[in-house]
């Protein structure tokens, strides 16, 4: 099946698939493979120095001929991070390291990032923002943000206590802002993605559902860890929804569909194929799945 949506149109990915920024895990060869898997793979640039960063870029591009891009988390003031003391000017020189490197989508997080999109734009390149509020949804839109990724409450990663479930920020925010949607928080088997499309988005965010596959940087111990993770329990309940402007330790009840440790590529066939025959079974005989 042909996957077409407005998404992996901009991006010109395979798959309606975009890979998640990892704080402190880094690992070119993670993003290469999701590149090379279908999806859009993201480098997380905060994870390393300037010149660091410009090489992970070269050696990217000798991974993969595929599509990516870079993501520049934005911490909010008050919030403290690994990279807390950092200016606008610093975010900056990763923007023009990437665009000199020839990067075209460049996604930002976070906080309010409408000044690196300013320059994103004027370079000619794509500029996408990730947040957790509709609000701050609508103003990315605003400030021009071409696609827009929407966290619901379901994700891993940090928290904003006034988040909304996947769910509602899908429906609510199609109704409300005119630019694609990316949704992310929870969603890691076929029915999350197609479900997601359903409500309105145009890509979907994987962020815990492929940390444990083989390439992911997550140690070894960590990634056997999660995937006993029992999200039925209460404790479990405890620590995802804590409604405080912090991280989570817990993955995403996306985890619950992992099973083994797989390749990167194995697990996106086997989520492509499976939404391929839930599709099949709607009846649907559509040889290309193609969003308006
Ligand atoms: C270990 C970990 C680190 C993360 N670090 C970042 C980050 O630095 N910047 C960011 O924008 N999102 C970060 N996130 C959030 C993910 O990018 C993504 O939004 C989230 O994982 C999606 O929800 P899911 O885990 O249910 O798929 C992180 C998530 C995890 C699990």
């Amino acid at each position: 099946m042909i996957w077409r949506t407005k998404i992996n149109e901009i991006t010109k990915t395979r798959y309606p698939l975009v890979m998640a920024a990892f704080a402190r895990l880094s690992s070119v060869k993670f993003a290469a493979a999701f590149s090379n898997a279908g999806g859009l793979g993201i480098i997380t640039a905060m994870n390393y120095d300037l010149q660091d960063f410009k090489s992970e870029i070269i050696r990217m591009q000798t991974l993969t001929d595929k599509p990516f891009g870079i993501n520049i988390t934005v911490v909010p003031p008050g919030v403290s991070g690994i990279h807390d003391k950092i200016s606008q000017e610093d975010y900056l020189k990763y923007v023009e390291i990437a665009i000199d490197q020839g990067i075209n989508i460049i996604t930002t997080s976070a906080f309010q990032a409408n000044f690196i999109g300013k320059r994103v734009q004027e370079a000619g390149c794509h500029w996408f923002h990730k947040c957790a509020l509709i609000r701050h949804a609508l103003s990315a839109e605003k400030a021009g943000a071409e696609a827009i990724t929407i966290i619901g409450m379901e994700s891993a990663g940090f928290k904003n206590p006034y988040q909304h479930t996947t769910l509602m920020n899908l429906t609510v925010a199609k109704r409300l802002i005119k630019p694609p949607i990316i949704a992310a928080g929870g969603i890691g088997d076929a029915r999350g993605l197609l479900g997601a499309l359903a409500m309105g988005a145009s890509a979907v965010c994987l962020g815990t559902a492929i940390l444990c596959t083989e390439e992911s940087p997550l140690n070894q111990l960590m990634k056997e860890q999660w995937l006993h993770t029992d999200i039925l329990t209460e404790e479990y309940h405890k620590a995802l929804y804590h409604f405080a402007l912090k991280g989570t330790r817990v993955p995403s009840p996306a985890i619950a569909f992992q099973k083994e440790i797989v390749p990167l590529k194995e697990y996106v066939e086997k989520l492509m194929n499976e939404a391929e025959l839930i599709v099949k079974s709607w009846k649907i005989d559509e040889q290309e799945f193609r969003l308006s």
